[in-house]
C-alpha cells in the first residue's frame, strides 16, 4: 500500500501532471471536501479506471458556504483521509491551503446559469458560485482528462456539467451513483453531525423518495405525490423539508411525463441538513 503524494502547491501540481503527460498517462481528478467516505471512495474507483492517474483534491471550500453554515465545524481529518486514499489507490493528494487557493486579492466568482436555478440555490444562494468557482480552478489547475462527481449532489453535477460546457473546458465529467448504507441513506460527511436516533429517521429519506418516484412512474400526479412525500419527511422525524421536487433529469426544469426525470429533496434534521434524490 503506498501512500499518496501530498501535493500542497499549484506550481507542484502541475509538475506532477506534466510530468504524468510526458509519459502519455491519462489524469483523473476527484474533487472532495475532506471527511472521505465509502462514497468518495467508490469516486475514485471510478477515476482509476478511467484513468491512469487519479487525483484528489482535499479542500474545505470556504466560498461554499455561507457566514452562518458550518465551515469552521466541517469535518477535517486529513490523516485518515489520506489512509483511505492509500487503500484505494490513489496517486495524488491535492491539500492546498485557503490561502493557496485564494490569495490576496482575489476577486472572481463564477456564476453558472441553467440548472442552478432553484432547489439548492433557493435555500443556498451563495452555494453554487462558489462550488463553480472552486471546480472550474481545479479543473484549470489539475487540467485532467476526467474528473468524477457523486450523483448524490445531483443539482452540482448538473452545475458542473453546463460550466464546462459553457467555458469550453475540455474536460470528460463522469457522474458516479450514490452510495448508501444497508438501508438507504446516502453517504455524506454531514452524517457523522448526527446522533444514532437522528440516523434512524435519517434513513427515511430515501424510503419516502423511493415511494414517491414509484407512484410518479406509476402514473400518480405529480403535485400530490410531492405533497404527500413532504408529509411523509416529516412523519418521519424530520424538523423541516426545504424542497421535495421532481424536475427533468439533464436541465433541472419541471419534470414532464414524457422525460427522464429525477426526484431531489432537501430536509433538515436538527443543526443538520440532508439532500438525497433518485431517478423516476
Ligand atoms: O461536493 C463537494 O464536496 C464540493 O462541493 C466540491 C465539488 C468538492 C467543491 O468544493
Amino acid at each position: 500500500m503506498t501512500r499518496p503524494q501530498t501535493v500542497e502547491t499549484i506550481a507542484d501540481l502541475r509538475a506532477t501532471v506534466a510530468a504524468w503527460r510526458q509519459e502519455g498517462l491519462r489524469v483523473g481528478l476527484v474533487p472532495t471536501m475532506g471527511a472521505l467516505h465509502a462514497g468518495h471512495i467508490s469516486l475514485t474507483k471510478l477515476a482509476l479506471q478511467r484513468a491512469d492517474r487519479c487525483i484528489v483534491s482535499i479542500f474545505v471550500n470556504p466560498t461554499q458556504f455561507a457566514p452562518t453554515e458550518d465551515l469552521d465545524k466541517y469535518p477535517r481529518q486529513l490523516a485518515a483521509d489520506l489512509d483511505s486514499l492509500a487503500h484505494a489507490g490513489v496517486h495524488v493528494a491535492f491539500t492546498p491551503s485557503a490561502a493557496e487557493m485564494y490569495p490576496e486579492g482575489f476577486a472572481t466568482r463564477i456564476s453558472v446559469g441553467g440548472p442552478s436555478a432553484g432547489l439548492e440555490t433557493d435555500f443556498r444562494p451563495h452555494f453554487f458560485e462558489g462550488v463553480a468557482t472552486v471546480v472550474a480552478k481545479l479543473l484549470l489547475q489539475a487540467a485532467p482528462d476526467c474528473a468524477v462527481f457523486g450523483e448524490k449532489d445531483y443539482q452540482q453535477l448538473c452545475v458542473v456539467r453546463q460550466l464546462c460546457r459553457d467555458l469550453d473546458i475540455p474536460v470528460e465529467i463522469i457522474g458516479a451513483p450514490t452510495v448508501r448504507d444497508e438501508q438507504g441513506l446516502a453517504m455524506s460527511s454531514r452524517n457523522a453531525y448526527l446522533s444514532p436516533a437522528e440516523i434512524g429517521i435519517a434513513r427515511q429519506l430515501n424510503k419516502v423518495l423511493r415511494r414517491a418516484a414509484e407512484a410518479l412512474r406509476s402514473g400518480a400526479q405529480a403535485a400530490d405525490t410531492l405533497a404527500t412525500a413532504r408529509q411523509g419527511i416529516l412523519d418521519a422525524g424530520f424538523d423541516a423539508v426545504d424542497y421535495v421536487e421532481a424536475r427533468e433529469s439533464l436541465t433541472l426544469t419541471p419534470w414532464k411525463r414524457d422525460r427522464a426525470g429525477r426526484i431531489l429533496a432537501a430536509a433538515r434534521l436538527g443543526n443538520t441538513r440532508l439532500i438525497d434524490n433518485l431517478e423516476i
